[in-house]
């Protein structure tokens, strides 16, 4: 399906990037949202965006520029939502897609938030701590006016973590005079962060994972896994199938491609990334292997966990795995997510996936707002349930509609949002 979208000016319509994926999924929605469509309008242009300039002395004296993004895609449904990436390649459109999959992703779980993104255009690996602190406190500065606990609360994602989160608290903190812890989430246990944070992500795309299993006959014990990206999504991932008998057969990250077949030392391979950055050298593989390669592998169970727009038509073809699931935010086209369903590939979406983390981060704000905090119990408890819950209801919508269930997810997320936004109305 091909629909004419009435674009804004700042975006270039032969290349629409990522957003143009999300566009695409929209339009897959659109049939299904009866009365509603006539809002679906609302869902294809951002709320607010601001692009700033970041400036900051490097250590050699010079002065260095990056761009800075904050996009508000959605707050129908309650304040923005979403973390920040620093990222060399990080473009506008990028920052859109990602903040529109955050308005559909809480939405799809329910937590109380809208959809909201933010990226720094930087490599972040080419600057040193302090060059990156000071980095991360002009970006938090020059979008102060637009965040805050009850208006928009980023988290880490892409090369962004607990510190960078502290700093990003500190910053504002020192800006409004007083201590909000809840301004931001994926933050240090020590400064309000939630016990269970860190792993949630990945934690829920194996809860995810679980319940793809059980419907396609997988068992998880014994289960071949290939993961892309072994950072915090796909690392915890990987130990979580690891520690329930699955067998890791190859990881590639953005140094190599590792594989064995009986089973990665999962690990063994997290202390070699610790020590020496990626995946490459590792000595307990049977083979390195090309880039491309990777997507040629056979397993039962397949986990994207870097960046969007990795699954395209071409690599869907070579695929040979039973079910996916997105640990990435929008590994897939639409291109590819029809040849997947012809070739009868479960896809579980990252809208639904890999709500994990957004899912704990809501726990970690409730708890910093009434300053008392849960057990870790408590937590992976309550999150199993969510992502178990919301699996079922995407699952429910799939059968019944006879769609994939990432145009299910989008139903039920869509629903949601506009049905929020014409109680609202339109202001004034
Ligand atoms: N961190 C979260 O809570 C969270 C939540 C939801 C979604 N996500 C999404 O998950 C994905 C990964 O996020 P993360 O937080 O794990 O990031 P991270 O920075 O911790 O890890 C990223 C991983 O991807 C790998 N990578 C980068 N470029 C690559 C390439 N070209 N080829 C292969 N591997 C490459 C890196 O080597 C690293 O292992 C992103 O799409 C992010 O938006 C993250």
């Amino acid at each position: 399906m091909t629909t004419q979208h009435a674009l804004p000016s700042y975006l270039n319509p032969d290349d629409l990037g990522p957003w143009g994926q999300y566009l695409k999924q929209i339009d897959r929605v659109t049939p299904h949202l009866g009365s509603l469509s006539r809002w679906v309008e609302t869902l294809k242009r951002p709320k607010r965006i601001l692009v700033v300039d970041v400036p900051i002395e490097r250590d050699d004296g010079s002065i260095a520029h990056y761009e800075g993004y904050r996009v508000q895609h959605n707050m129908s449904r309650g304040p923005g939502k979403g973390g920040v990436r620093f990222h060399q390649d990080v473009t506008l459109s990028e920052v859109m897609a990602l903040s529109a999959w955050m308005t559909v992703k809480n939405a799809a779980v329910n937590v109380p938030y809208g959809g909201a993104k933010g990226g720094i255009r930087v490599d972040p690996k080419t600057l040193s701590k302090g060059e990156l602190q000071r980095l991360t406190r002009r970006y938090t500065s020059e979008i102060a006016l637009i965040i805050g606990p009850t208006k928009d609360i980023p988290a880490p994602d892409v090369n962004t973590n607990e510190q960078v989160m502290a700093w990003m608290m500190d910053s504002y903190a020192m800006i409004e005079g007083n201590l909000s812890t809840g301004v931001v989430t994926g933050k240090p246990i020590s400064m309000g962060g939630s016990l269970g944070r860190r792993e949630a992500t990945g934690r829920g795309v194996f809860v995810a994972g679980q319940e793809a299993a059980a419907k396609r006959g997988v068992k998880i014990e014994g289960a071949r896994v290939a993961i892309q990206g072994f950072g915090n999504v796909g690392g915890v991932a990987a130990t979580m199938f690891a520690n329930a008998g699955a067998k890791v057969i190859a990881v590639q990250d953005h140094t190599g491609t590792v594989v064995h077949s009986g089973g990665l030392d999962v690990a063994q391979l997290h202390k070699h990334v610790a020590e020496v950055g990626g995946v490459k050298g590792f000595p307990g593989v049977e083979q390195f292997m090309e880039r491309d390669a990777f997507w040629g592998i056979e397993s039962d169970i397949l986990i994207p966990a870097a960046l969007e727009q990795q699954i395209t038509a071409a690599v869907a073809q070579q695929l040979r795995t039973k079910i996916i699931l997105e640990g990435a935010n929008g590994p897939t086209t639409p291109e590819a997510d029809d040849i997947l369903a012809d070739k009868d590939v479960l896809v579980v979406p990252d809208v639904l996936a890999n709500a994990g983390g957004v899912t704990v981060s809501y726990f970690e704000w409730v708890q910093d707002f009434s300053s008392f905090f849960w057990t870790e119990d408590e937590i992976n408890a309550r999150l199993t349930r969510i992502m178990q819950d919301a699996f079922k209801s995407v699952w429910d919508v799939a059968q019944d509609k006879n769609v994939t269930l990432r145009t299910a997810t989008f139903i039920l997320a869509c629903t949601r949002v506009l049905q929020a936004r014409e109680v609202r109305g339109l202001y004034p």
